[in-house]
């Protein structure tokens, strides 16, 4: 810590912490350089690819347009906490079976963005889906694995039978 920075106190991924960041570290840096979150990835800097996702008190942001300081009192989620040790959470299985990745340096971007979906609990159709996650930008793979992904982990998270194609199914 020096003279110029900011004392931050956040909880990340459930875990209550303290750390230091000078006052014009923005949050993206802050999450990888000095916290270690390095799953957290940095493109553009600029807000335009969306590589920086994480959760923010339950909202999808780029956090290369916040400020570390900002963090202070925030409740942080990132990509790291997805996984159960070496068992992949439901949603990283999703964009698993639906090859959603390629070289993987969007996806925790997406499955970021795509928590943040799931955690307002409504349906969406693949057209929703494709405007929700076009805040992140994907070189690799055509978005086609990606969607697919999202969509089907979004019907997951719905009560058994809500969901319009479940219901077809069900009346089969
Ligand atoms: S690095 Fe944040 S939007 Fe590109
Ligand atoms: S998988 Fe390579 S940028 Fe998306």
């Amino acid at each position: 810590m020096t003279l110029n920075e900011n004392e931050i106190t956040l909880t990340i991924n459930g875990e209550s912490m303290r750390a230091w960041a000078p006052s014009r570290m923005h949050a993206a840096d802050f999450l990888r350089q000095r916290l270690g979150y390095t799953g957290t990835h940095v493109g553009c800097e600029q807000g335009v690819c969306g590589m920086c996702t994480v959760m923010v008190d339950g909202q999808a942001v780029k956090s290369c347009l916040m400020l570390a300081a900002q963090l202070d009192g925030a409740e942080v989620r990132t990509v790291e906490s997805l996984a159960e040790g070496e068992n992949l959470s439901a949603l990283q299985q999703s964009f698993k079976r639906h090859h959603g990745l390629q070289c993987g340096f969007c996806t925790p971007g997406f499955l970021m963005l795509a928590s943040s979906l799931a955690a307002r609990g409504e349906t969406m159709s693949r057209e929703q889906i494709r405007d929700e996650i076009s805040g992140v930008l994907c070189r690799c793979t055509g978005y086609e694995g990606i969607v697919r992904a999202v969509e089907e982990y979004l019907q997951l998270q719905q009560p058994k039978g809500s969901h319009p194609q479940q219901a077809e199914e069900a009346s089969r």
